[in-house]
């Protein structure tokens, strides 16, 4: 995804991580410019990801990000674009309390990491970026990707999980989350 700033000015690193200051990696506070442009990009990937998923509205925007506890992990692919760099996509993670149901039917209260957003660019997809994106936020969290949640995914996203990670079947919800096999028995080794 190109933009018509330079996305290596704005996101030194290959990978940023974003919170509700939407902070690079630097202080933006007196550049506003900077701040304005890491805004044009988080809405930019919100639509996108809004429009590949069908959904209606954008779940992801800068306002979003600056009003939640939620973290966006940027993958971007700095020599691309005459050496200006493009966003390749992103991955956004949060807590969530959520009622789910174990293997038995009981009701379990948990307060997993849930992936909330993620989103690979049309013309990179099925490069393995996404795998690189996913595998770095692991290591940062320190998990594993039986003990997160998962919010609405959609076919892409279950079949990235199952090819990637094993992650297959699900143990079936009354809400839009989905957790796999394994989650449960971590949660009891946890309690
Ligand atoms: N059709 C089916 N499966 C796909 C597709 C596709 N078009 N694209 C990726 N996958 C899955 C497959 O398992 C694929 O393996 P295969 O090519 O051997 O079949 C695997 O992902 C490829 O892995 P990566 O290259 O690492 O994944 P990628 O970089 O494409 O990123 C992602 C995966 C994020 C799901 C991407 O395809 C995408 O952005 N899709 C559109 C948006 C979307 O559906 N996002 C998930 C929303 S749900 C949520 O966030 C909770």
């Amino acid at each position: 995804m190109e933009f018509p700033f330079d996305i290596n000015h704005l996101f030194p690193e290959r990978f940023s991580i974003l919170d509700q200051t939407l902070v690079a990696g630097r202080k933006t506070a007196g550049m506003p410019h900077l701040q304005a442009n890491i805004e044009t990009v988080i809405d930019e990937l919100g639509r996108a990801s809004a429009k590949a998923q069908q959904l209606p509205a954008s779940i992801t925007s800068a306002s979003k990000l600056q009003s939640q506890k939620h973290q966006l992990y940027l993958l971007k692919d700095g020599e691309s674009n005459g050496g200006r760099g493009v966003v390749v996509g992103f991955l956004k993670v949060g807590y969530k309390k959520l009622f789910l149901l174990d293997r038995q039917g009981s009701h379990v209260e948990a307060e997993p990491l849930c992936i909330l957003d993620f989103y690979i660019a049309e013309n990179l997809q099925r490069y393995g970026y996404g795998r690189e994106l996913f595998d770095f936020m692991l290591q940062h969290k320190k998990l594993e990707p039986v003990l997160m949640a998962y919010d609405r995914p959609s076919p892409k996203f279950l079949s990235f999980l199952a090819k990637h990670y094993c992650l297959t079947p699900s143990v079936p919800q009354a809400n839009n989350f989905v957790v796999f096999e394994g989650f449960f028995v971590n949660i009891a080794v946890a309690q």
